[in-house]
């Protein structure tokens, strides 16, 4: 009987590129996730498909398909949990998949890490490996760093595994420690994609990472989480790095105690940042926050990496409906063919999906 495992994408509310210099974020899992569903093999090793991309994927169960070879690039992630598992010592069983997903792909809502994490939590329960959450991202995040040779960081797979539904949640990255905290009933999130699809893969990302620990080691510290906002003054990534962790702290704080009027503020100012001084917006992302601020949002940012891809707006949950038709609207005026734009609830962690329970027989 085929069983399905399913994980979650993502917004980070604020907190950006903090995670790899072992900061804070502060992210929410999304109502859109990625699906695997494990049959029975129908040849010797892993097969998978996805229900949106045609092609078939063939990867060794023993680990010896190299990623970077396997094609359509879907497949790389395939490769890559396989690979991973192996690795960590975890036996992987020939097997027929099929892969679906609601989170677009290219839009900065983590994706991929959608895909990897449900890949491994599959893979791994199958195998009965007892990893935790922790154990679980750092997997997922080791299949992600084999299919795309990107170093990113734990965000997106800490916050798919750590995800409560109703709630946000403060990533410590140092301590690997994730604390939910509720989301007001009365604000809502919507996500406008900014028009330009976005792909860490050649892109700034590892650039970026090398500057910062670059500048962490020569301050003599372990990660720009140790430095102060003097130490960092005059070089504009660290200090960015620097300021957004303070900002996270200052957002969570503003949360716990319902003071709903400082987070919009604390977005703008981490756009600013994200834009001015570690130099990862574009033209559309900034179009998009100025969009969604014209037309009634308290707050809005880039989410994730940059580059392209999505901003992720703060609203009063009952004008979330209007922001958005008029912020699509404001799109299509300027030209956008397509305009992606929709609300997004805090969602429920990457797990088996429980196979629906039939009609109770009838009595009698
Ligand atoms: C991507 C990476 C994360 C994180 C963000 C920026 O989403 O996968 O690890 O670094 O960019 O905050």
């Amino acid at each position: 009987m085929p069983r399905t495992w399913r994980a979650p994408g993502r917004v980070n509310l604020i907190g950006d590129h903090t995670d790899y210099q072992d900061g804070y974020c502060l992210p929410m899992a999304i109502d859109r996730e990625c699906r695997v569903t494990v049959a029975a093999p129908s040849g010797p090793g892993v097969r998978a498909r996805s229900a949106q991309i045609p092609g078939i994927v063939d990867v060794a169960a023993d680990g010896t398909t190299e990623p970077a070879g396997v094609e359509p690039p879907w497949g790389r992630f395939v490769a890559g949990a396989v690979a991973a598992c192996t690795a960590a010592g975890i036996r992987v069983a020939p097997s027929d998949l099929t892969v679906t997903s609601t989170v677009p792909a290219g839009s900065g809502l983590s994706s991929s890490a959608a895909l990897a994490v449900a890949l491994v939590v599959a893979l791994t329960d199958l195998a009965d490996a007892p990893l935790d959450r922790i154990g679980l991202a750092r997997l997922a995040q080791d299949t992600e760093v084999r299919a795309t040779g990107v170093p990113a960081g734990l965000l997106d797979q800490m916050t798919a595994l750590h995800a409560v539904p109703g709630h946000v949640l403060l990533l410590d990255c140092r301590s690997l420690t994730a604390e939910p905290i509720p989301l007001p009933r009365s604000l809502g999130v919507v996500v406008v994609h900014s028009g330009r699809s976005r792909t860490l893969v050649g892109s700034a990302y590892a650039e970026r990472r090398t500057e910062v620990e670059a500048a962490a080691a020569r301050l003599g510290v372990a990660a720009l989480r140790d430095a102060t906002e003097d130490q960092v003054r005059d070089d504009p990534r660290a200090r960015h790095v620097v300021a957004e962790n303070a900002r996270v702290l200052a957002f969570a704080d503003a949360l716990r105690a319902g003071h709903t009027g400082e987070l919009g503020p604390l977005m703008l100012a981490s756009h600013a940042s994200l834009r001015d001084d570690y130099a990862v917006s574009t033209p559309e992302l900034d179009r998009a926050v100025a969009l969604l601020m014209e037309h009634g949002a308290l707050g809005a940012r880039l989410t994730g990496a940059g580059f392209g891809g999505c901003v992720v707006g703060l609203v009063q949950r009952n004008h979330g409906d209007d922001v958005l038709a008029k912020v699509t609207r404001a799109l299509a005026t300027v030209g956008e063919v397509d305009p992606l734009a929709f609300a997004v609830r805090p969602g429920a962690p990457a797990a088996e999906v429980t196979p629906e329970v039939g009609a109770a027989p009838p009595a009698g």
